[in-house]
């Protein structure tokens, strides 16, 4: 009975297993005849190589074997695992597929589609795990240049380096891990050897902010520390700036918890947040600035809206701005291109503007939600409304630049930026071009979103749109610069 052996390189290579597994099936390999070797490891039986069968073998069997796209997806997460018996086991069932199993995936109790999706669903998980867990630390002494240390448990740097490509694009940036390294130069990916957590940076000015930050955004009311180590295993915590903070936040959330209780006991309730109380975060710490707090946004992971937006669109135009709009969210133009109001309904705004003679470039324009929440539907990215949670999660971000800006007047451009500034409950149709008084004294109305009034079918219903629209912006007319 002959035997072969064959060697992956690298070993969590989809193509190199593909290739592989073809060359074994053309000339009918029985699956417990091919040892799959690993690194230095040699076969024990002294089997020949399987590159070297078409020399020897006679017959070869050229009909190709389709397989699933499924099959090629459990595949390529799989050929990651660190599990010595991925390879054979996803020759296995190549195997049994291409002999009359077509159905194989469709049993999940056969035990090799349940170790699959086993060792699948780990590479997965590990994978959101480095998305979600790598902190880059500014390297010192060079600019914009920043390197991250990460220990994944699978062989996945390969396959998430595309993620922090597209993420940080416009970055220098290296991940190195114990057993491969990849460096992002802003146009190409370079992969290399394992490196020492020693090569990497420890600490770095932002660190400082992270902690800032995740102090003032942890609820202890909502404490549950089961859960918080299922989001975040303890073995990633040793390398997040945070990290330091949790024992401490943790110990003291049980006295925290009572201290909200008292103080919501005695203070009124208010309809409209009070901008400036409600700042928790970034624009505490030392540099309280728009920068550091755009800076910090960048990163933002507080919601999983961050995932599939290309980036974080944070508000732009003068730091000392009288007049501050807040939209709801970035449309497609504005994730693309990383500015607010680019696109249609930024365009709609921009002429009301200009024929209102007010210039855009003296107002600062934000979001309440800073990053693009949308449907797939084949090729295009629909808006989706974005939800309570997902405002809530953002408003640290709104509520440290409005601290910032300190605007006269702030103006809501529809209901999701009237609920971030005013509150849940305001009724927009109601109340637009109403002025409100917020806590700190500053004025704000809200109006109609921009894009609704594109949203008007009918020509006139959408000039009468565009005229409330309008209308409710006139008021900015007379608000003077002060500064
Ligand atoms: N709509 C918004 O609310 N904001 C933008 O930046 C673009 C469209």
């Amino acid at each position: 009975m002959a035997r072969w052996s064959v060697r992956i390189d690298p070993p969590w290579s989809l193509d190199a297993w593909r290739d592989a597994a073809r060359l074994a099936l053309r000339h009918a390999v029985p699956p417990e005849q091919l040892d799959w070797l690993h690194g230095e490891e040699a076969s024990l039986l002294d089997a020949p190589p399987l590159q070297t069968i078409e020399a020897v073998a006679d017959t070869a069997h050229d009909a190709p074997t389709y397989v699933s796209k499924a099959f090629v997806e459990l595949a390529a997460t799989c050929v990651c695992h660190r599990d010595p018996q991925r390879l054979p086991l996803l020759y296995r069932m190549l195997w049994r597929i291409a002999h009359g199993e077509r159905g194989l995936l469709a049993t999940p109790t056969d035990p090799d589609v349940l170790r699959a999706t086993a060792l699948s669903q780990a590479v997965r998980r590990d994978s959101h795990k480095m998305k979600a867990f790598v902190r880059f630390r500014e390297v010192p002494g060079e600019q914009d240049a920043f390197i991250a240390w990460f220990e994944p448990d699978h062989l996945i740097v390969d396959r998430v380096a595309p993620f922090f490509a597209r993420r940080f694009t416009g970055m220098r940036w290296a991940i190195l891990t114990p057993s491969r390294s990849v460096r992002w130069d802003g146009h190409v990916l370079t992969f290399g050897p394992g490196r020492t957590q020693a090569d990497a940076p420890t600490d770095d000015a932002r660190e400082e902010l992270w902690r800032t930050y995740y102090a003032n955004i942890f609820n202890p009311a909502r404490l549950n520390t089961r859960m918080m180590q299922q989001e975040m295993p303890a073995k990633y915590w040793k390398h997040l700036p945070e990290a330091a903070l949790l024992p401490q936040l943790v110990r003291d959330a049980g006295d925290r918890v009572q201290e909200m209780h008292d103080r919501e006991a005695q203070a009124p309730r208010r309809r409209i947040p009070q901008p400036a109380s409600g700042l928790p975060v970034v624009a505490k710490a030392a540099p309280a600035t728009l920068d550091t707090l755009r800076d910090a946004a960048s990163a933002c992971r507080r919601c999983p809206l961050w995932e599939p937006a290309t980036q974080t669109v944070f508000g732009e135009g003068p730091a000392d701005a009288s007049i501050m709009l807040v939209g709801e969210q970035p449309g497609d133009s504005e994730d693309l291109s990383g500015h607010p109001f680019v696109g249609p309904a930024g365009q709609l705004l921009d002429r009301a503007l200009r024929e209102l003679g007010i210039e855009r470039s003296a107002l600062y324009m934000t979001n309440a939600v800073k990053h693009f929440r949308f449907e797939r539907r084949g090729k295009r990215r629909i808006h989706s409304k974005p939800q309570i949670t997902h405002v809530n999660a953002c408003r640290p971000w709104l509520m440290g630049e409005i601290e910032n800006v300190r605007p006269q007047v702030i103006v809501c451009l529809g209901a999701t930026a009237a609920t971030a500034v005013f509150g849940a409950g305001f009724n927009l149709m109601a109340n637009h071009g109403r002025w409100h008084v917020l806590d700190d004294g500053t004025r704000a109305f809200a109006t109609v979103h921009p894009s609704w009034v594109l949203r008007q079918t009918a020509d006139a219903a959408r000039d009468g749109a565009y005229q409330l629209l309008k209308g409710d912006l006139q008021q900015l007319v007379e608000v003077k610069r002060i500064r």
